[in-house]
């Protein structure tokens, strides 16, 4: 669906913004734009922005997000090299530099679909709970939960960076639309406050309840504890069929 709606995109603006993620949610979204160029789809104009990356991996180190990027879909679709952007985590001067990637952003014209993903304690990007909702992107710690999550990743002998660089919640919410997917039984604590909760730092995903154009797309272990689960269903069907009737 997810992956549907982007190619939709795709076909209407050749030369789409895309804001994309990382993490084990989006790699089947990948998985079917890889598969679109296969059978014939351009992305030689998109333009993409990742939401983070960690402060300290070289490009080529297996846990950065430019490699998992490169793995799981730029080696695989034409975006040229120069199309392809990520928060500055090397170097001098990342404070202006981060100034700097929110510009070229809005050079671009602004980021037409944003994927995202959730952590367990709310996080979007690396925003971790307590980040501004004003936020840009800048450097942020982790917490010790997000760390936990990701230790898996690294060997016994690996340095597991405490520190990444991450658009901020209203970089975020400056995107036309925004599509979070959330699979799994321990996102459900996350979902339902970002849904259901009060808007609050504390959920940073809850800002979402700001965006006009926002979409979550959860399976049944991460809708677990929305309390309006039934009435969501019936929204869902009920667009679905605006949709068929040409309505909307
Ligand atoms: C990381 C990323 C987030 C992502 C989250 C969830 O913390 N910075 O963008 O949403 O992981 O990852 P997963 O999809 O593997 O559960």
């Amino acid at each position: 669906m997810v992956a549907a709606r982007i190619l939709r995109a795709l076909a209407k603006k050749p030369d789409l913004v895309l804001g994309l993620a990382t993490g084990s949610t989006p790699i089947k979204v990948y998985e079917r734009m890889v598969r679109a160029h296969r059978n014939g789809i351009d992305f030689s104009r998109v333009r993409t922005f990742n939401l983070d990356e960690y402060l300290g991996l070289p490009a080529d180190h297996p846990q950065s997000y430019r490699y998992f990027m490169r793995k799981h879909l730029f080696d695989g679709v034409n975006v040229p090299d120069d199309n392809i952007h990520f928060p500055p985590t090397d170097g001098s001067d990342l404070t202006k530099r981060c100034g700097e990637f929110e510009q070229k952003i809005r050079d671009c014209g602004g980021i037409d679909i944003q994927l995202l993903g959730i952590g367990r304690n709310g996080h979007i990007g690396f925003n971790e709970p307590t980040s501004s909702l004003a936020s840009r992107t800048r450097i942020k710690t982790l917490t010790e939960r997000t760390l936990e999550d990701n230790a898996r990743f690294y060997g016994p002998d690996e340095t597991q960076p405490e520190v990444a660089v991450t658009m901020g919640i209203a970089t975020i919410l400056d995107a036309r639309s925004i599509l979070l997917q959330s699979f799994g039984t321990a996102k459900a604590n996350a979902v339902h406050a970002a849904i259901e909760g009060p808007i609050s730092s504390f959920w940073p995903a809850s800002a979402l309840q700001y965006h006009a154009n926002t979409t979550f797309y959860v399976d049944e272990e991460s809708a677990a504890r929305l309390t309006m689960r039934e009435y969501y269903r019936r929204v869902q069907r009920a667009e679905a069929d605006s949709e068929a009737r040409g309505l909307m």
